[in-house]
């Protein structure tokens, strides 16, 4: 029985990608198919990321990263979908790719997770096929062993020191460990390694020569091609990492160079240590962050850091805020940066309003004045007070009875930074992004007379002391 055989399979002990390499290569042969893929989504659940496969060529693999909701986007509902002509078909991504394949009909099926679809299980013909209902069950039994792999690889890494009774089953969604060890391919060179570790620990997403750029040909035949090593989504960027061998170097502007030529769209990077170093000072990672920035001392929040904090915090305000509309009003200029990221976030329909304000000092003190005041009426409105950072509590408090006076239906305080430590009047902060000390604070916004605002990321100013 071969579903039998892939169950021994998943129970074998291989190590992990083994096994999924197996179980594709044991369904494609047994529904007679040109070829298999397990499919896993990242864990932003953006891309579909092959980690195990059978019977596909090393170019079509390398086709180019596939967006999950862009590839048969109804697998990721659930449901298994048949495909009798790929090359025609408007849920296939690469239709050409799948042409040069010789890839006919496609079959997917979803693998579930605890909380959902984690990936697929698809497989490939050669010729039109319209898939029975056998081939839809075995794909099916297939993809829940699958699971089973995936869950136990998951308990595993999460249980240092195995123990039946702790083991939760809420525990079986592949982490986001199970499924970077699962992409987390043989890399053909250790430095390769060490910048997918480095890439990890910043998370930053990445994905491992997703696609491979023909750069000769000969009349049809392609006579060259050039994969470089990583694509980092987020910054819609491949990188080539080089060696510091100068042949090699040469060799590598070669390919870049008539990639370039080719694909103008595409950015590349070639990057030496140093400079992949560089690269990530950019987003506040790494050893050279602060040095990267004259007058910063130190990274407090990274790039992804922060914007983990803001989607978090705008999950927390869309469900607080669901069924209302809401006006969210920010005080310029601090908080363009955090405004800008949250308003995409929030899933609710909203206003968007800014004040403008002034400080001043006088006989009895520093005092906030408006110099902006919000364009649209509040009244009877939800509002929501958008704040780069509270430090004394001044001037919140002074914008809070201000806004108080125009009678909105409520009001509350998101503040992306809280430097409780200062605070002299009290003011209630409904949503806080993090907490920070007594230390002047500049970038994502934030300004040291009028500087810094465009850092992608939260650093401390230093050591020069600031002048009063
Ligand atoms: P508060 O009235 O003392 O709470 O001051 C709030 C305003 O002071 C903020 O909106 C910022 O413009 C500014 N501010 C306070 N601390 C910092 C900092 O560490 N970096 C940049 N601006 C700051």
């Amino acid at each position: 029985m071969a579903i039998k055989d892939i169950a021994a399979v998943a129970r074998s002990g291989l190590p992990l990608k083994r096994i999924l390499n197996s179980i594709a290569r044991r369904t494609a042969r047994v529904l007679q198919a040109a070829g298999c893929a397990v499919m896993m989504l990242d864990p932003q659940k953006k891309f579909l990321i092959p980690t195990g496969t059978y019977g596909l060529s090393d170019l079509y693999l390398r086709k180019g990263y596939l967006r999950a909701h862009h590839s048969i986007p109804a697998i990721l509902e659930g449901k298994a979908i048949a495909i009798l002509d790929a090359s025609k078909d408007q849920r296939i991504e690469y239709p050409q790719a799948a042409r040069d394949e010789g890839i006919v009909s496609i079959l997917g099926v979803p693998i579930f997770g605890t909380d959902g679809v984690v990936g697929e299980l698809r497989i490939y013909t050669h010729e039109p096929r319209r898939f029975s209902s056998f081939d839809r069950e075995f794909a099916s039994a297939a993809a829940a062993i699958i699971a089973l792999v995936l869950d136990k690889e998951t308990a595993r890494q999460s249980l240092p020191q195995p123990s039946a009774t702790t083991i939760s089953p809420t525990t079986t969604q592949p982490t986001r460990q199970t499924v970077s060890r699962l992409r987390h391919p043989d890399f053909s060179h250790p430095s390769e390694a060490e910048f997918a570790r480095l890439l990890d620990f910043y998370r930053i997403d990445w994905l491992y020569e997703p696609r491979a750029f023909p750069i000769k040909r000969e009349g049809n035949r392609i006579t060259e091609m050039f994969t470089p090593d990583f694509y980092l989504p987020e910054m819609d960027l491949y990188i080539e990492l080089t060696t510091m061998k100068q042949r090699l170097i040469t060799e590598k502007n070669r390919r870049i160079r008539l990639l370039r030529q080719l694909y103008p769209d595409i950015k590349i990077r070639l990057l030496n240590r140093s400079d992949y170093a560089k690269l990530l000072a950019k987003y506040g990672y790494g050893p050279l962050a602060a040095a990267k920035v004259q007058g910063i001392s130190r990274v407090l929040f990274n790039h992804a850091q922060i914007q983990r904090r803001v989607g978090t915090l705008a999950k927390r305000i869309s469900r607080d805020y669901a069924g209302h509309d809401l006006v969210l009003v920010g005080v310029l200029k601090g908080v363009l940066c955090f405004m800008s990221d949250l308003m995409q976030r929030v899933s609710l329909p909203v206003t968007v309003d800014f004040m403008g304000v002034s400080y001043f000092a006088d006989a009895a003190g520093e005092a906030v004045t408006i110099t902006k005041r919000l364009d649209t009426s509040i009244e009877g409105k939800h509002v929501l007070m958008v704040e780069d950072i509270v430090d004394t509590g001044m001037t919140l408090k002074y914008l809070l009875e201000h806004l108080a006076d125009h009678k909105p239906a409520s009001l509350k305080v998101c503040t992306l930074l809280d430097k409780r430590i200062r605070r002299i009047v009290d003011v209630k902060l409904d949503y806080v992004g993090f907490e920070v000390a007594d230390e002047f604070v500049v970038g994502y916004g934030l300004d040291y007379q009028g500087k810094y605002r465009n850092l992608p990321f939260i650093g401390v100013l230093g050591p020069a002391p600031i002048p009063e």
